[in-house]
């Protein structure tokens, strides 16, 4: 007789996840007078007046129990002090392979059934809410409250802080993604393209370009300076000056993402310093990650730490502290220093504190996403830059500011794009931890 298998460190720490999972829904479904909470995984959306369908990520919270990105039209139905009962969408398609489940400790957990149609689960008497991607007429069928604003807040509020199983995912993905971006970058040194970039990174992390956490980043020169730049380019340029890489990886549900910059053979020497710079930059703000550290804070650090960087480099020629007043700052980095990260790249609850007030952004800073204060178990990103984006700097031309600039320094800088350094971390009691292994 065999003797049965050993559970694998990352089974027995889903099964814990999946005991916490289920306590904070008890306590939030009892709290709020809920019996019950359906949640629906969501479809993917066909092109207009065609049938292809667009890319498809299953919702936030039902992934927080299953992991599962691609499982569609699927309902999972959570109950205190019950088993999850899960409806999977596996209806009799010749055209596909029907819907497959992991071998992971929660599919053991939960019932399951594999259902040729992709109608809600009856409810059994009671009060009741549905969460995700629902119509109103759909809902209605139900006899679920859709999407109540208090059940949302407070179930996005549970995701904040990671479980060890989640962090370990995120681990993973980091380790995968980072695979990628050494394959990239020995790609762009070989002369390649940003389509062959691209397909390195595919191809080094294992990954379809469909299966992507977000469209990866492949800017070079120039185009590293358009933040959320979405083509590749099947054509080299004739002078390669920079690569920006911001590709992630996503792994059981959870996120990598991690950015890149590298000077080519034909770059400014100001430009490898600028890389070095930032990259500085970004090793002592993690330095700081910490629990009860504010992020608006470390972000306005970053504003002051970029205004000493450009001021060594002699792109401009104020004090640090008139950099950041002018604007100048948030002119070559209009983004924001980081956010949260889990099962979303933009993880949900980053601009309230635990109780579920509003924490806006400061009106300096609209892109910021994340204005809480850190805590254990948080995953972060730390991702300062600097760019040579045109339509910001054509104001401070031709104000105040126009003469603390070196513009001719800026005009060698223009055709480099941009620089983002991006690592993952996750806030421990003591400090931090990187989840982005080095290069
Ligand atoms: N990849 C998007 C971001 O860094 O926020
Ligand atoms: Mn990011
Ligand atoms: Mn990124």
């Amino acid at each position: 007789m065999t003797a049965p298998a050993t559970p694998s460190p990352l089974a027995l720490l889903q099964r814990c996840h999946l005991e916490s999972l289920q306590r904070a829904y008890d306590e939030v479904l009892t709290r709020l007078g809920l019996d019950g909470v359906l949640l629906f995984s969501g479809h993917p959306r066909r092109h207009f007046a065609d049938d292809q369908e667009a890319g498809f990520a299953a919702y936030g919270h039902f992934m927080h129990w299953t992991g599962q990105a691609d499982l569609a039209r699927s309902w999972l139905l959570i109950r205190p002090g019950q088993r999850p009962r899960l409806k999977v969408h596996a209806p009799d398609d010749f055209w596909h392979l029907p819907a497959r489940l992991p071998d992971e400790p929660w599919v053991e957990a939960f019932d399951i059934e594999m259902a040729r149609a992709d109608a809600p689960p009856a409810l059994p008497a009671g009060h009741f809410a549905v969460l995700g991607d629902v119509s109103a007429a759909l809902a209605e069928t139900t006899g679920a409250a859709r999407n109540p604003a208090t059940l949302v807040a407070a179930l996005d509020e549970s995701r904040v802080r990671k479980s060890d199983y989640e962090i370990a995912c995120l681990r993973d993905a980091n380790h995968r993604a980072m695979a990628g971006h050494r394959a990239a970058r020995d790609a762009f040194l070989a002369g390649g393209a940003e389509l062959d970039i691209q397909l390195a990174y595919l191809g080094g992390s294992r990954q379809r370009e469909t299966a992507l956490p977000y469209a990866s980043i492949v800017g070079l020169n120039a185009h590293g300076g358009v933040l959320h730049y979405q083509h590749y380019d099947s054509v080299a340029p004739a002078r390669r000056r920079s690569l920006l890489l911001d590709a992630g990886h996503r792994h059981r549900g959870y996120c990598a993402d991690i950015t890149r910059s590298w000077a080519g053979p034909d770059a400014d020497p100001a430009f490898a310093a600028l890389i070095e710079g930032v990259t500085a930059l970004q090793r002592r703000l993690i330095g700081e990650l910490a629990p009860g550290m504010d992020y608006v804070d470390l972000h306005r650090r970053m504003h002051r730490a970029l205004a000493e960087l450009l001021a060594d480099q002699g792109l401009v020629h104020c004090t640090p502290e008139a950099a950041v007043a002018q604007g100048i700052t948030r002119a070559f980095c209009p983004h924001g220093l980081g956010h949260s990260l889990g099962l979303q790249v933009h993880d949900v609850a980053g601009r309230v504190n635990g109780a579920g007030r509003p924490l806006p952004p400061p009106e300096t800073d609209p892109a910021l996403r994340l204005t809480r204060e850190l805590e254990p178990g948080m995953v972060v990103t730390m991702e300062p830059g600097f760019y040579v984006i045109p339509m910001l700097l054509a104001p401070l031309r031709e104000g105040a500011a126009g003469g603390d600039i070196d513009w001719s320094l800026v005009e060698r800088l223009a055709d480099h794009g941009g620089i983002r350094i991006e690592d993952n971390l996750v806030i421990t009691p003591t400090g931090h931890d990187n989840l982005t292994p080095p290069e």
